[in-house]
């Protein structure tokens, strides 16, 4: 539906501020306005770094974002990074309800919408991610699951559903290599289209990106799908030469 395709890099916990300053350098180095110009960029870095990335950033068409965010705006929470923090960074993205933090931190769809809530409070862009297992794919059970974790975000959002970016995910397809065919992936972002159209008109305009194992080879292939309007790029986001060849695979 997008315009131009969104491809966005999730660094997850990796980096230091050496090699942060080389990867940004090889992105920019590629001059991505002219090399791809039908994709808009951006990176997810880990909170710590976003000051570094931004003043790197700035000036630049590539946005950058962090990787969670607090559902409170302010108060005694011990550890926790608000929206308004993020966005004083020049952040315009953050990643809610990725998988590694759904599994690992235990967070409920409930507390995902929460968090997308915060950010557009504060004029972020959430990236929600939903997705299945393994097991919950071969039960027949992806869109019952993928629903259920949307449903929670419409539900909370509302009208304001249509503001954020939902990124598809299959957590069997995460770190694995093993990428979700382009029609396993198309029929997902199908089904998730309906929801948010359902749920109000303007989420037509809703970017559905595709993550789990993509890569320079195979993006091209999954963006060409009607629905799949982008990528949430994992290990390829972290070498400069994959990341921008995945972001010219956009056309
Ligand atoms: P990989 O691209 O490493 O599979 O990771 C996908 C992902 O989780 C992006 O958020």
């Amino acid at each position: 539906m997008a315009m131009k395709k969104l491809v966005v890099g999730n660094w997850k916990m990796h980096g230091s501020r050496a090699s942060n300053a080389e990867l940004i350098k090889g992105v920019l180095a590629a001059d991505l306005p002219k090399s791809a110009p039908h994709a808009d960029v951006a990176v997810c870095v880990p909170f710590v770094y976003l000051s570094d990335v931004a003043e790197m950033l700035r000036h630049t068409t590539v946005a950058c974002g962090a990787q969670d965010v607090s559902s409170r705006a302010q108060g005694a929470y011990t550890g926790e990074v608000s929206a308004s923090m993020i966005r004083e960074f020049g952040a315009r993205y953050v990643i809610v309800g990725h998988s590694e933090r759904r599994s690992y931190h235990a967070e409920s769809s409930q507390l995902v919408a929460d968090k997308a809530k915060a950010a557009l409070a504060e004029g972020l862009t959430p990236i929600v991610c939903v997705g299945e297992t393994l097991a919950e794919r071969e039960a027949n059970q992806t869109e019952f699951v993928v629903a259920e974790q949307l449903k929670a975000v419409i539900d909370t959002l509302g009208a304001q559903i249509a503001e954020v970016v939902v990124a598809y995910e299959p957590v069997w397809a995460i770190g694995t290599g093993k990428t979700a065919t382009p029609e396993q992936a198309q029929a997902v972002h199908a089904f998730l289209r309906v929801q948010l159209v359902a749920a109000h008109p303007d989420a037509a305009r809703v970017p559905l990106l595709y993550g789990g194992s993509v890569k320079p080879d195979n993006a091209r292939e999954l963006f060409s799908q009607p629905d799949i309007d982008g990528g949430l790029i994992g290990g390829a986001s972290l070498k400069a030469a994959d990341f921008v060849a995945i972001a010219q695979a956009a056309v």
